[in-house]
């Protein structure tokens, strides 16, 4: 049997002797069950749970190769995920998963099992409505984002964490997949919708005013070392149960603007929206709902970013009203952006989100999409004039009208 002082990727039976000998988790006579769970494209994820007592343990395991396409991805990636685990569950306490053990040689992070949470993208498919969703989502980015900024940390502590935080292979799947080839598909890989085909050309490859917005969320992006970013926060990132929500999976996680993750955050939720627009125009109470939601998300972020940026900014330079005022208007006209830029990818790009991906019906798909291409558009070239959350919201009902 091999020992665990140097990598190999771990089966069920391997995983079960790890959580005894590594993790002690479980004492060396203790009946154990070992799952797979995994149901993402990047990562190995096992639930070890114990036959005696039901207690149970989440081990991730990254390897050298991508789960999904066999393509070699940095293991980095997973000292990473334990990392800003551990950082985030300082900053936003019960928000995400305890993080127990990281193993550097085994690439395997061990963590708290949130199995009685579930996936928010599959729970607002199923028309289910979350009222603490938005004050929960919004207190985990700016307890999390905010208080990572230069404007709080010292500045020696927080070029440190830019160091150790820089992912460049995982940035460059965003910079490609989200931030390029809607707008310049140069590795051919987006999947158009048959009947769609014109349509894009038309408002996504060949409209230089929005290739020029694009460009400056892009290079923002790049270059903009604002906050400690989740990276990835769509909605299957993000557990939900009664008692609130857990956030998953921040192995994107890098030094960039912080309204990428806000943006991922409102992108996704108008997904859940649009789908039972052009599907299920019954679910009147679930869409109602997510409308809400949206808005709340929008407010609520912007008014916990001041309160944190009021209790945690000192300098008096940055207390300055105007510049304040300044700071956080960037903020959000990023989170506009880059909802728009999170709309787009997931409907015209490879990597579909569900709520596109499951609708065939040409009649239903194709007036969807075009309707998420078009809020997209819009949420980018009008991303500096939002003030209030409920704006977003009016500019997709147009649109649907
Ligand atoms: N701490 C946890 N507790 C319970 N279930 C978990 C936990 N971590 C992950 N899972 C389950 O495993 C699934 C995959 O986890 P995760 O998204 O972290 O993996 P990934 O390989 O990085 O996926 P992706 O391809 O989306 O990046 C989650 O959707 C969830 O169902
Ligand atoms: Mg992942």
């Amino acid at each position: 049997m091999p020992g665990f002082d140097s990598f190999f990727l771990m089966n069920t039976e391997d995983v079960k002797r790890y959580a005894v000998e590594v993790l002690h988790f479980f004492d060396p006579d203790e009946e154990t069950a070992c799952t797979e769970i995994g149901d993402g494209n990047i990562n190995y994820v096992f639930r070890v749970c114990s036959e005696r007592d039901g207690r149970s343990v989440i081990v991730k395991q990254a390897d050298r190769l991508l789960r999904s396409s066999g393509r070699p991805l940095d293991m980095y990636r997973n000292k990473i995920e334990a990392a800003i685990l551990k950082l985030e569950g300082e900053l936003s306490p019960g928000l995400v998963p305890e993080v127990y053990h990281y193993d550097e040689v085994m690439a395997a992070t061990s963590m708290e099992d949130v199995s009685d949470y579930k996936n928010l993208r599959k729970e607002l498919a199923a028309n289910r409505v979350w009222p603490h969703l938005s004050e929960n989502i919004s207190s985990f980015m700016a307890n999390t984002l905010l208080p990572t900024t230069d404007l709080v940390l010292d500045a020696e502590e927080k070029k440190r964490r830019v160091k150790f935080f820089t992912n460049p292979e995982l940035c460059k799947i965003t910079e490609d997949l989200v931030l390029t080839e809607p707008y310049y598909d140069y590795k051919g890989r987006n999947i158009l919708f048959p009947g769609n085909e014109d349509f894009v050309k038309r408002f996504l490859y060949e409209d230089e005013g929005l290739h020029a917005e694009v460009a400056s969320l892009r290079l923002n992006f790049t270059n903009n070392a604002q906050a400690l970013l989740h990276g990835d926060l769509h909605s299957g990132s993000v557990f939900i149960s009664e008692q609130g929500i857990k956030v998953l999976d921040p192995e994107f996680a890098f030094y960039g603007p912080m309204g990428y993750d806000i943006g991922n955050v409102i992108g996704n939720l108008f997904f859940a929206w649009a789908n039972k627009a052009f599907t299920a125009p019954d679910a009147a109470e679930a869409m109602t709902a997510l409308e809400t939601c949206i808005a709340e998300v929008w407010d609520k972020t912007r008014e916990k970013l001041e309160a944190k940026y009021d209790a945690c900014v000192t300098l008096p330079l940055y207390r300055v009203p105007a510049f304040r005022a300044q700071y956080l208007d960037g903020i959000m006209a990023d989170a506009a952006g880059y909802a728009g830029t999170e709309i787009i990818r997931r409907t015209v790009g490879d990597s579909k989100v569900m709520e596109v991906s499951s609708v065939t019906d040409p009649a239903q798909r194709i007036p969807m999409e075009r309707a998420l291409v078009k809020l997209g558009i819009a949420l980018i070239k009008n991303r500096k004039a939002y003030r209030k959350g409920q704006e977003l919201t009016e500019a997709f009902r147009l649109i649907l009208a």
